[in-house]
């Protein structure tokens, strides 16, 4: 067996523990449960994940056979693969039991295991692409089941409310100074630039000219986006896109997802170790992209920052390839923190460009000029959500580290709120 194989099934093992450990805290009454039809039960993420190792490698290439209702139950959006349950009623459903599902992983480890270890396959260099494919899609839903479980933990009244686990011990801070780093205006190479595999919606590597501008060095504070929301930013429609403010109408928002005012006006936020004190030195997160766009607009008005605003895709990416993505010191899901941390380090020109908090850019999700979707089946992965949606860069604490990269994009509706979404402010110049 090469290397690069024997590194591939450490990757496909250690991915498929990962998920499981993610889950070992949940009582198992949490695994069913869907607190709003973005969140998907634990069960189904964990199942999901399965199908997809066995639906695009072993089914094709081994005649393995799906049960149906397996099939049906853990097929996410692919019109390619027939009827399935919907989205908004996972958590509806009583069978596959999470039982099943579970002792379905194992079959399809075993399976896999098998495939990787023997050398029957006729086209291998597609298997270790397929596999990694697979690993990479098993991330992403890591990433979904984390901030799921604290939806599903934390959607409740207080008295019924459980933490993921105990409170982490932690000291007080105060986060640097904001600061503007500037960039000249240029023509620049975007996509993945590095090379090495990557989610079709990176490629091609493209140019594109970028007009001066400045990033700010950090991302926007618990405080910072405080003061917006105490000099009335939720009540100001002025600031807002029009969906935005028909959102912030619709739905009573008044603050982020997950911070309550108390009978003393003090405010607190659920976070995995339960209800507690808002970390004021923390980044905000669990913002929409409307909210952090008001924001930057509050920013605009009440400093008189003319230009103050979000930074474009391109803006993002140019200042991380050059001055300040490093995965490896990135705070990430791997990391434990499970929560964005204050920047304090002063080592670098740009902080928190690398995990912490997803970072909404102005960006409509479209594809890159030239763009081709991956084949057969999976050219349903990326392409066809390319429409009504935002692009984040960066990453988050729920990310895990080897998942991430410079070119990476991310997407949600722009009023998303339960990802681990902040904010960086942008200006031109
Ligand atoms: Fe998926």
């Amino acid at each position: 067996m090469t290397t690069a194989r024997t590194d591939l099934i450490e990757h496909f093992l250690r991915t498929r523990r990962a998920s499981l450990d993610l889950c070992a805290p949940l009582q198992p009454e949490d695994y069913r449960i869907q607190s709003m039809p973005d969140v998907s039960p634990p069960w189904w993420n964990l199942g999901h994940t399965s199908w997809f190792f066995a639906k695009n490698i072993l089914a094709p290439r081994t005649g393995y056979e799906i049960d149906r209702g397996l099939d049906y139950a853990l097929n996410s959006y692919y019109e390619t693969h027939g009827p399935r349950l919907a989205r908004a009623q996972r958590g509806l459903a009583p069978r596959p039991t999470t039982a099943d599902v579970l002792a379905w992983r194992t079959t399809v480890d075993a399976r896999m295991l098998e495939l990787l270890e023997g050398d029957d396959d006729q086209d291998p260099t597609t298997l270790e692409l397929l596999t990694t494919t697979g690993i990479h899609h098993e991330q992403q839903h890591q990433e979904l089941l984390v901030t799921e479980i604290k939806h599903i933990l934390g959607w409740n009244i207080e008295a019924l409310r459980a933490p993921y686990r105990d409170e982490q011990p932690s000291v007080a801070t105060t986060a640097l100074p904001l600061e503007w780093r500037a960039f000249e205006p240029g023509l620049h190479a975007f996509g993945n630039c590095e090379g090495g595999w990557c989610w079709d919606n990176e490629l091609p590597v493209h140019r594109g000219y970028v007009e001066a501008f400045a990033l700010a060095n950090r991302l926007v504070t618990n405080e910072e986006y405080l003061e917006f929301v105490e000099d009335g930013g939720y009540r100001d429609p002025l600031l807002w896109l029009a969906n935005g403010w028909a959102a912030v109408v619709a739905r009573g928002w008044q603050a982020p997802l997950y911070w309550e005012r108390t009978a003393s006006g003090d405010w607190r936020t659920w976070t995995f170790g339960g209800m507690r004190p808002l970390r004021l030195e923390n980044p905000v997160t669990h913002v929409s992209y409307y909210e952090a766009d008001a924001y930057a607009n509050w920013m605009a008005r009440s400093r008189g920052i003319a230009g103050l605003r979000l930074p474009a895709e391109r803006e993002w990416e140019l200042a991380a390839r050059t001055q300040g993505f490093d995965h490896r010191t990135g705070n990430f899901l791997d990391d434990d923190t499970l929560e964005p941390r204050a920047a304090i380090a002063n080592d670098g020109p740009l902080l928190q460009l690398a995990g912490d908090a997803w970072e909404w850019t102005s960006n409509h999700y479209e594809p890159y000029p030239g763009y081709r979707p991956f084949e057969g089946t999976l050219m349903e992965y990326n392409g066809k959500f390319m429409d009504n949606q935002r692009v984040l860069r960066g990453g988050s604490c729920a990310t895990p580290r080897s998942h991430i990269r410079c070119s990476y994009r991310n997407f949600w509706p722009a009023d998303t709120r339960f990802q681990f979404t902040g904010i960086r402010l942008a200006r031109s110049l």
